[in-house]
């Protein structure tokens, strides 16, 4: 037989002692950069070309918070394993070996640890497990079982963030039981990265974002006014709008699209308009445009672009003096479900309030977006003259993004019930 030869990075110590001293379940809470995932596609491709197995190849499933994630290790592996591959499919998330090995793909994104019941794996690698929002039932009520045929392992690699992930690093930790061990690193490490470099990129940041984001320390989270975010960034940036598959009373398979809401923040002068997209169907961010062009024509077109492609049920904008003309713009060129919204240090207060409780109580999901994300670490609440609290960015800076996305958010902060209707784009497949 042709023997076939594969590039897969040797270990470094550290990564080798987590695997030399693994158990049975192993939770694995490092810094950014450690090497987490060149672990993960180790422990992949250890498995799925049977290495300790006699060559004979075994199933192993790979489980992120994100589709952007799972694509990262999707072409990993496919570059990886190529020479012996026999069969792949992005759409059904899967890679199957000559061997017999199989690799299953799984974001747990939007309902996605479903398509992951009825099936059976030697291993399961779930892969930012403190960022998946339920992280807890998919281990519970799907992964556990998907591993009792074979009495498979599994591995929780994350930065430490102290949600369910963290009780389940408590197990291995405290020695509750022998099938449980933790390992816990840091950015320094990883041999690969010198440490000079991260000397130099920590020097200026929070302490609180040095130690879990860098050092692997698990802390609150709560670096500003907005608590949870780490926790709070589940969510996938999406150009349309999405569907789940449902079955009908027949059994047939049904499309249900997502429903969406819009916060339009507008550009006052030297400012950014900034329109928010919510899933509200599933309570995440989805979209978020931001563009500093002041000439209404301009804004009222990007709005009506957005608005064709999700159709969204509310358009909350604020009406200030820019507003009241572009609201009438807007409704003119046949947008519907308009919600003005008058700023008044009450108001304001009561949506950014509401914002900051969806965030602490997980009620709102958001993606990697930078600017918003630097809105909302920074964002402060001043005490006015009478004792009253008045939000905004500190002076110099700009809160367009965290203004349209408590806009995008007021309507839902009081919704209880949410019917489901059809607009006409999909995404399907991993
Ligand atoms: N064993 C290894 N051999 C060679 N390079 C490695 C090894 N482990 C990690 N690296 C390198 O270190 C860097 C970080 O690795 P990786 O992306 O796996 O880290 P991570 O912990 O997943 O990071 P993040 O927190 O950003 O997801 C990459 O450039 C990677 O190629
Ligand atoms: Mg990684």
């Amino acid at each position: 037989m042709r023997a076939v030869k594969l590039k897969i990075n040797k270990l470094h110590a550290n990564q080798k002692f987590i695997l030399d001293n693994a158990g049975k379940y192993n939770v694995i809470a490092c810094g950014r950069r450690f090497g987490k995932t060149v672990l993960a596609a180790h422990l992949i491709c250890m498995c799925a070309l049977g290495v300790e197995n006699k060559g004979k190849g075994q199933k192993v499933a790979y489980f992120a918070n994100k589709y952007g994630t799972v694509l990262e290790m999707w072409y990993a592996l496919i570059n990886i394993l190529k020479p012996v591959i026999t069969h792949y499919s992005k759409t059904d998330g899967r890679i199957e070996l000559i061997n017999g090995g199989l690799i299953y793909f799984f974001s747990l994104h939007n309902k996605g640890i479903d398509s992951a019941r009825g099936k059976s794996f030697h291993r399961a690698i779930v892969d930012e497990s403190g960022f998946i929002r339920e992280l807890e039932a998919a281990f519970e009520n799907v992964i556990s079982a998907n591993l009792a045929d074979y009495d498979g392992d599994a591995y929780f690699l994350s930065s430490p963030v102290k949600n369910y992930f963290y009780t389940l690093f408590l197990r291995g930790k405290e020695g509750k039981s022998e099938h449980w061990k933790s390992f816990q690193y840091s950015i320094y490490d990883n041999p690969y990265i010198k440490k000079e470099v991260v000397d130099r990129l920590i020097e200026f940041l929070p302490e609180s974002v040095v130690n879990q984001e860098y050092l692997g320390q698990f802390g609150d989270g709560d670096l500003g006014l907005f608590k949870n975010l780490l926790n709070s960034m589940g969510a996938e940036q999406t150009d349309k709008p999405i569907f789940d598959i449902e079955k009908d009373e027949k059994g047939n398979d049904v499309k249900v699209w997502h429903e969406y809401v819009f916060g339009i923040d507008l550009a006052k002068s030297h400012d950014f308009t900034v329109i928010t997209v919510i899933d509200s169907t599933t309570n995440e961010v989805v979209h978020i445009d931001r563009f500093n062009e002041i000439d209404y024509t301009f804004q009222v077109d990007r709005i009506k672009k957005l608005y064709d492609t999700f159709s969204p049920k509310i358009v909350t904008v604020e009406e200030n003096n820019v507003g009241v003309v572009v609201i009438e713009m807007m409704k003119r060129i046949g947008i519907k479900g308009i919600k003005s919204f008058k700023t008044t240090n009450v108001s304001k207060n009561e949506i950014i309030d509401n914002l900051r409780v969806a965030f602490e109580k997980g009620l709102l999901a958001i993606f990697e977006h930078k600017q918003l994300l630097h809105e909302l670490n920074v964002f402060e609440a001043k005490e006015l003259k009478g004792g009253s609290l008045a939000y905004e960015a500190p002076s110099g800076d700009f809160d367009d993004c965290v203004m349209s996305l408590a806009l995008a958010y007021s309507p839902l902060s009081l919704t209880k019930k949410k019917e489901k209707r059809k607009v006409f784009f999909g995404r399907m497949g991993l």
